[in-house]
């Protein structure tokens, strides 16, 4: 078995999803934001205030170089933006069957509410930066994917189910 890893935007339940899935699946879980800032004894938002967000993306480029060599199976849940590197689409794709958890902007405005942990929604205008970031990488998670997986007003279990129904039954690489 490879590894299962969730991209998708910010919001989106990559770690909720991801640990319940791993508990069904019993196996390990991990998120490449924590390993990160055990790594660097850090949090993201002083990483990016201090070194820059290039800087940060090196770290997820090493994070999943790391799990690379790891064989054992797993669930990931993966920054919103690692899979916007092309490096580390081939990265992921040599390990894992990925699973795009899509979701719309008002779930996550809703969502990350009052949130102050992500240092790219520190902005005036949160509405109309979710929104573009969205847009943009719509497409490149859509293309990075195995199958895409729609959150909107699902709970935690149904999304599980859909995922562990599709693992399962073979259907990954029916996008
Ligand atoms: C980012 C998403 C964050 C974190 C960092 C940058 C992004 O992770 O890696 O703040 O560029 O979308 P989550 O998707 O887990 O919030």
């Amino acid at each position: 078995m490879k590894k299962l890893v969730l991209i998708g935007y910010m919001g989106a339940g990559k770690s909720t999803v991801g640990q319940a899935l791993s508990e069904q699946m019993q196996v390990s879980f991990m998120d490449t934001d924590c390993w990160i800032e055990e790594k660097q004894g850090r949090c993201i938002s002083d990483i990016f205030a201090e070194d820059g967000e290039d800087y940060f993306r090196k770290l997820e480029t090493d994070c999943l170089k790391e799990l690379l060599e790891q064989k054992e199976n797993g669930v990931i849940s993966a920054g919103g933006g690692l899979p916007l590197r092309e490096e580390n689409r081939e990265l992921l794709r040599k390990m894992a069957y990925i699973v795009y958890l899509q979701v719309s902007k008002e779930t996550v405005l809703e969502r990350l509410k009052g949130d102050s942990s992500r240092p790219l929604l520190q902005v005036a205008d949160r509405e109309t930066r979710i929104a573009e970031m969205i847009q943009v990488r719509h497409p490149i998670y859509l293309e990075a994917a195995d199958t895409a997986v729609e959150v909107d007003g699902r709970e935690v279990e149904e999304i599980v189910k859909e995922i562990l129904d599709l693992f399962l039954n073979g259907g990954f690489g029916k996008k």
